[in-house]
């Protein structure tokens, strides 16, 4: 299996790295736009399997997509991270342009690839790349349900003192402030989390969790990469391995939810044909409403990178 990964940052080389050290995929192309930088880093993941016994070879190239042709699935993380201060959203229009025109690329040598997305805004970037890419919305989705579960899991492992194995959670809606994680359908080790922890105490977890993105940029005066990469590696690896793991992940609707033409975050079944299934909730009053006010949210953007794009 051949694997590229675009934009060899903090979260694409962390990405290419676990696919490398974890064996999901024979090779690994990272790209960037930067001379050199990923033959830099993919030189150095190479020379840490001696170390950390992997053979999947790693290749970085400058903006030579003919090296990436047939590859499997791609991982785009290329584009402009947060800074304090900013939304995610504030990086519409740099990274729309940048998504948009290394889809392009993606899909000219890799016309049969499944494409993840990371880069943010991301529910907006999904729609920029998939529009771009003309391939069916089931190979055409963006990474943040796992990384927003990972959060609101760690969180609760650390409130009730046990392992983060044992906490099952899922989310829904877009990646911001927005997002929906859903307590009714959150356990630990088969038990209903609500079961274990009070109210007031779940509901701080949910707001940090909410704001998550946001506490690590404050820190550290740039976004998150090491959790980032590794759940974008997570989907490689259910593709890749026709796992069929359910994630939550962002995809167009076409009338799940009874939301039409949106991307959003749904957990869905991940296997070898990219979304083998979107699995659809019953839902209780309350998240409806909250879905909704995610899903306004996003629309919101899609409609401002529509006027971009028309003014472009
Ligand atoms: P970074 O700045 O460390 O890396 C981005 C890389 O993209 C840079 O090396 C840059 O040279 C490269 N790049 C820019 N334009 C390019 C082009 N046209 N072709 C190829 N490479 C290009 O940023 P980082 O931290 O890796 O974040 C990357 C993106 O992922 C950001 O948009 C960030 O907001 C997003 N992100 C999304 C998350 C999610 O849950 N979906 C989580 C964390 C980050
Ligand atoms: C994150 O959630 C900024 O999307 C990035 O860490």
């Amino acid at each position: 299996m051949k694997v590229t990964v675009v934009g060899a940052g903090n979260v694409g080389a962390t990405c290419a790295d676990v696919l490398a050290y974890r064996e999901i995929a024979n090779e690994v192309v990272l790209v960037d736009i930067k001379e050199g930088f990923a033959e830099g880093k993919a030189l150095d993941i190479w020379q840490k399997a001696p170390i950390n016994l992997y053979d999947t070879r790693t290749v970085g190239v400058t903006n030579d997509y003919s090296r990436t042709a047939g590859s499997d699935v791609v991982v785009i993380t290329s584009g402009l991270p947060r800074k304090p201060g900013m939304s995610r959203d504030d990086l519409i229009s740099t990274n729309a342009g940048i998504v948009q025109s290394v889809t392009e690329n993606v899909v000219k040598h890799s016309p049969d690839a499944i494409i993840i997305v990371v880069s943010n805004p991301l529910d907006v970037m999904t729609y920029a790349a998939h529009m771009t890419s003309k391939l069916p919305r089931t190979r055409v989705m963006g990474m943040a349900g796992i990384l927003d579960t990972a959060r609101y899991r760690a969180f609760l492992a650390e409130a009730l003192n046990v392992s983060p194995k044992d906490i099952q959670a899922v989310l829904m809606g877009g990646h911001g402030d927005t997002m929906v994680p859903l307590p009714r359908y959150t356990t630990v080790g088969g038990i209903p989390v609500t079961e274990l922890i009070e109210e007031e105490k779940l509901n701080a977890i949910i707001e940090r969790t909410k704001t998550g993105g946001g506490e690590l940029v404050k820190l550290m005066g740039t976004s998150a990469w090491y959790a980032p990469g590794a759940a974008a590696a997570q989907m490689v690896e259910a593709i890749v391995r026709d796992q069929r793991r359910v994630f939550p992940v962002c995809v167009k609707l076409e009338g799940e939810y009874g939301i039409d033409g949106v991307y959003l975050g749904v957990p869905v079944i991940l296997g070898k044909n990219g979304i083998e299934k979107i699995i659809e909730l019953q839902l209780n009053e309350e998240e409806k409403q909250l879905l909704e006010n995610s899903r306004g949210h996003v629309k919101e953007v899609m409609d401002a990178l529509d006027k971009i794009n028309a003014s472009a």
